[in-house]
């Protein structure tokens, strides 16, 4: 079976925005790949977080990803942190990536814009620790945004580099598989462009059901069409699009055709909307806060999924150790 890795950036809570794409192409590839999913806590020391920050956003997202549907007994998760090995291969990458090709890397180039006075060298190795993690196993495929295409160019030239060096057909360059191609684009409820964390317009998979009203109550719309089956404007089209992922088809038909014979009250829509989206979270939101109090639970899982990654990084790392010439392989 093809193999998939992929790992999490533990930046907060899910919203629907991730829900709709990385986690249901996550949920559907269980079913379709061995598959390994990790939350990327040593990547996210480049900004250096706070020891309970990092300890909790592990746990939060772990729970939040098995809410939804990541099923254990099909898919391995683990926390990066937990699989050491993946440090030695790292450190093997590091001696073949130059600095000329990391330093025009361009989300380090926007980190140095960002972060001035903390340009750190695992902000600039960042690619090589990320083709560690999807080399380590041999991934065949790897579920990631449009935006870390430079970073998966940078693991098929380390992994062609090795084999280059040692005269060896050792690693297989990974291909990249962008959900977002696939998924339905979950807009934001400010009118334009895509939900978001950093944008403020989204609505999580934790938020009750007042936030949600009040979060969908205050998203923005216009004065309504003025003649029929006119085309919607974006704030509006992302009401629409957004109602279509979370409520039946005869609701939407409904205020679709409201909207297009010039009858639509939009606080009606919203009203609906916002009831729609809670029968649609409730259920996760409840499956998040009964994983999150299993403490138990989660522990195994993530050992599990630790000890999965630990037999296939062991087996990379021997025979990597071979290739390079070090005969010694006390691991
Ligand atoms: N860089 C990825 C992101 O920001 C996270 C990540 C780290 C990753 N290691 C990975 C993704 C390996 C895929 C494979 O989203």
């Amino acid at each position: 079976m093809e193999k998939v890795v992929s790992g999490i950036r533990p930046t907060g809570n899910l919203h629907l925005g991730n829900y709709f794409g990385a986690v249901k192409s996550f949920v559907k590839m269980q079913d379709e790949y061995d598959c390994l999913f990790f939350i990327a806590d040593w990547h996210s020391l480049t900004t250096h977080p706070k020891p309970e920050n990092i300890r909790e956003s592990a746990k939060t997202i772990l729970a939040e990803y098995l809410a939804c549907g990541i099923d254990p007994e099909k898919a391995g998760i683990y926390i990066q942190s937990d699989v050491k090995e993946v440090l030695e291969l790292y450190l093997y990458f590091n001696m073949n990536a130059y600095l000329g090709e990391l330093e025009r890397v361009t989300s380090f180039k926007e980190k140095v814009r960002k972060q001035p006075d903390n340009v750190n060298a695992g902000l600039l190795t960042y690619p090589t620790l990320m083709a560690a993690d999807i080399l380590m196993h041999k991934a065949d495929k790897v579920p990631v945004g449009k935006d870390q295409e430079q970073n998966m160019e940078m693991a098929r030239l380390f992994a062609r580099r090795f084999n280059r060096i040692y005269g060896v057909e050792y690693f297989k360059e990974p291909e990249s598989f962008h959900f977002s191609d696939k998924a339905v684009k979950i807009p934001g409820l400010d009118g334009s462009g895509k939900m978001g964390k950093s944008e403020g317009n989204a609505i999580y998979l934790i938020d009750d059901e007042a936030t949600i009203r009040k979060k969908v109550m205050r998203a923005v719309t216009d004065s309504g069409p003025a003649e029929p089956n006119q085309q919607k404007p974006e704030p509006i089209q992302n009401l629409f699009t957004l109602m279509e992922v979370v409520s039946d088809k005869s609701t939407y038909d409904y205020f679709n055709d409201k909207y297009n014979t010039c009858a639509i009250r939009y606080g009606d829509m919203k009203k609906q909307l916002a009831e729609d989206i809670n029968a649609f979270c409730a259920p996760i939101r409840n499956r998040i806060t009964d994983i999150q109090s299993n403490e138990e639970y989660m522990r195994k899982v993530a050992a599990t999924g630790a000890e999965k990654a630990r037999e296939s990084a062991r087996k990379t790392l021997c025979e990597v150790r071979e290739i390079i010439g070090f005969r010694t392989t006390a691991l």
